[in-house]
């Protein structure tokens, strides 16, 4: 695991000129809205409500670079696939995302959280390729799986697995926020990456 003693969000960026200089690894997550992206982040660095969270999709708008113990970041970014938002918004999204992670870098990991109870949804299939399109190395997050039984756990990652297509070397790891289960494994998987 991975003892996280000092934690900072340096900024909360909506463009590429307010991204970090210091060239330190960035770990981006990604994922549909709700899904569990800030929780993962805070459940991982052990702190309740540094990335804020919320019952309501939307939650997160900017891409907020977390500073963990002068080592690396996270970057929390806005989730996909809300209905309720205008063309304008889904291009401004879209445009935020392509700068970050066309040309990035300093970024050496992708972290895609899908929803452990559900089939991954097509914007799911569409982020995962986005990344292998740019040979983005990829984490994939199955979260929440503190609502599903252990007894079915295995069953429904091998279907995630399946639906994505994961490219060997991509890696798929059960997860919950709620209860910290499967956090050592990620850390190991991350820290492979940095
Ligand atoms: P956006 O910022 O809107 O894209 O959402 P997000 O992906 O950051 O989701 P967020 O972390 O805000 O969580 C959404 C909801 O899911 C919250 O009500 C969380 O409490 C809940 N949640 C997240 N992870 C888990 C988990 O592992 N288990 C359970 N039971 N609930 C979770
Ligand atoms: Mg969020």
């Amino acid at each position: 695991t991975m003892k996280v003693n000092q934690v900072e969000l340096v900024i909360s960026a909506v463009k590429q000129e307010q991204y970090p200089n210091d060239m330190l690894p960035e770990i981006a997550l990604a994922g549909r809205s709700n899904v569990g992206k800030s929780s993962f982040i805070n459940r991982m660095i052990q702190r309740k409500n540094m990335a804020r969270t919320s019952s309501k999709p939307g939650k997160t708008q900017t891409l907020n670079f977390y500073l963990i113990n002068e080592m690396l970041y996270f970057v929390d970014v806005p989730g996909y696939g809300y209905a309720k938002v205008s063309n304008k918004e889904r291009q401004a999204w879209g445009k935020m995302m392509e700068q970050y992670f066309s040309t990035r870098k300093q970024l050496k990991l992708a972290i895609l959280i899908v929803d452990l109870r559900h089939k991954p949804t097509e914007d799911d299939l569409l982020m995962y390729d986005f990344f292998k399109h740019y040979e983005i190395p990829t984490l994939v997050i199955a979260t929440k799986m503190d609502k599903v039984p252990k007894t079915k756990r295995p069953s429904h990652l091998k279907k995630i697995k399946e639906e994505l297509d994961l490219e060997a070397g991509d890696i798929l790891l059960p997860f919950s926020s709620e209860t910290g289960e499967g956090k050592n494994e990620v850390w190991g998987a991350i820290r492979k990456f940095i």
